[in-house]
């Protein structure tokens, strides 16, 4: 056994995974309780039934929005209007609550919307904010959730991901890079914050303002973009070196680039001197903003796939070989996190048979398990899934409840 393979089983030797999961007042489930291996589950049903609901509520058990990017407010459970004297509206809030494993220890992860009440000014509001709780404990930031739990998704979304704008690409990349850079959710989340501010002021003053205040959100702009780009370049260079020793023998091989100024000076620029560039360019393009020109900078970067032995970009791929793509992406992402990060991501396959033929649909069912990954796995049809039959939990989504099978 060569020493990546080595290293490959004796973490995934250790598993990682949701074991118990428990929502109350999650989208379509007033209350649904699941317990699962670590290792694929199967969640068959009709349309509407709940399938994907089930996956959305995994994911909110890592940093972030979601898989459906949701806003916080949709994802309450609606109850039915006025239906009889007996109706009670329900004030309570969404939770979604799980005992996780990591490589052998177990934690308990909970998260929560709570209804801040702020008076203000004399202005009373109420906004939602989602809380997390470790082992009880809540915690200050959802970054600290990255050292718990990973999870990687894939949804028939994605399945246009290629062939549209680049913001779900962006969002896609960005993702993967969180899993290695925990700040990196920070990041992102800053530089979106501080461009809306400089973007507004230039707006809002007709381009007169207090040159004060833009050259002070210019320079953390610069700062902060310049790292964004440095880690995204870490990482596409981490999965462009993994796959080049680490061939897929099934899935076809991917070459990543990133198509973004910031990103492309640094191939040649020290960091320091790339971000007096992107200050001042930002402070030349003042006028563009007026004008509502593009703004180019690390909010723009696109990121580019090709299907590597043909030379082939992404977007010009069939819907099947796009999807093969991503399975691709993902199955590098995962092995890298096993091996640096110690521990295995989850992944969340959402109807992930769709467009993918038998022969890719079965490998990719062998190398979860041989990688000895949960995997949360949704589809209208059962069937697809028989090679799994002893080796996979397998539920049925009805009436708002799963029933195993
Ligand atoms: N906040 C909410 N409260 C109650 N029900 C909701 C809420 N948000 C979504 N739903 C409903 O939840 C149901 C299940 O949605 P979900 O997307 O999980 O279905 P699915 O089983 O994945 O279906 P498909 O096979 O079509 O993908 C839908 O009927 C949807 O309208
Ligand atoms: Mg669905």
């Amino acid at each position: 056994m060569d020493n990546l393979a080595y290293n490959l089983q004796t973490v995934t030797d250790k598993k990682s995974g949701v074991t118990r999961l428990t929502l109350t007042d999650f989208r379509n489930y007033a209350f649904l309780r699941m317990e699962a291996g670590l290792r694929p589950i199967i969640i068959t049903g009709e349309n509407g039934s709940g399938k994907t609901n089930i996956l959305e509520a995994i994911s909110f058990l890592t940093p972030g929005r979601g898989l459906r990017g949701a806003r916080l407010c949709d994802i309450k459970r609606f109850t039915p209007a006025v239906v009889d004297d007996n109706y009670i509206p329900s004030n309570a809030s969404w939770a979604v609550y799980s005992q996780i494993q990591k490589n052998g220890e177990d934690f308990e992860i909970g998260t929560a919307v709570e209804n801040i009440r702020h008076d203000e000014e004399e202005e009373i509001g109420i906004y939602n904010k989602r809380i997390v709780k470790i082992d009880g404990q809540k915690i200050s930031s959802q970054t600290e959730l990255g050292q718990y739990l990973s999870a990687i998704w894939l949804t028939p979304q994605m399945d246009r991901l290629f062939r549209g704008g680049s913001q779900p690409r962006r969002s896609f990349l960005d993702r993967l890079v969180y899993a290695f850079d925990n700040e990196h959710a920070k990041r992102t989340a800053n530089f979106e914050h501080l461009y809306k501010q400089w973007y507004q002021l230039i707006k809002n003053s007709n381009g007169r303002t207090d040159t004060l205040w833009l050259q002070g959100l210019e320079e953390n702009m610069a700062a902060i973009g310049v790292a964004i780009a440095a880690a995204r370049r870490e990482q596409i260079a981490r999965l462009n070196r993994f796959i080049e020793t680490e061939p897929d023998d099934i899935f076809p091989n991917v070459m990543l680039e990133l198509d973004g100024i910031v990103e492309k000076m640094l191939d040649t620029l020290p960091a320091l001197e790339v971000e007096d560039f992107y200050r001042e360019k930002l402070a030349s393009e003042r006028k563009k903003v007026l004008y509502n020109d593009n703004i180019e900078g690390v909010n723009r970067t696109d990121f580019k796939v090709f299907y590597k032995k043909k030379r082939m970009p992404a977007e010009l791929c069939s819907t099947g070989e796009q999807k093969s793509l991503l399975v691709s992406i993902i199955l590098a992402q995962t092995k890298c996190q096993i091996l640096y990060q110690g521990f295995a991501p989850i992944l969340l396959l959402d109807e992930v048979a769709a467009h993918l033929d038998d022969g890719k649909r079965e490998a990719l069912l062998i190398k979860i398990k041989e990688l000895g990954l949960q995997a949360w796995i949704t589809a209208t049809n059962k069937e697809l899934f028989a090679s799994l039959k002893d080796n996979a939990d397998f539920f049925e989504i009805k009436n708002n409840t799963a029933i195993r099978r």
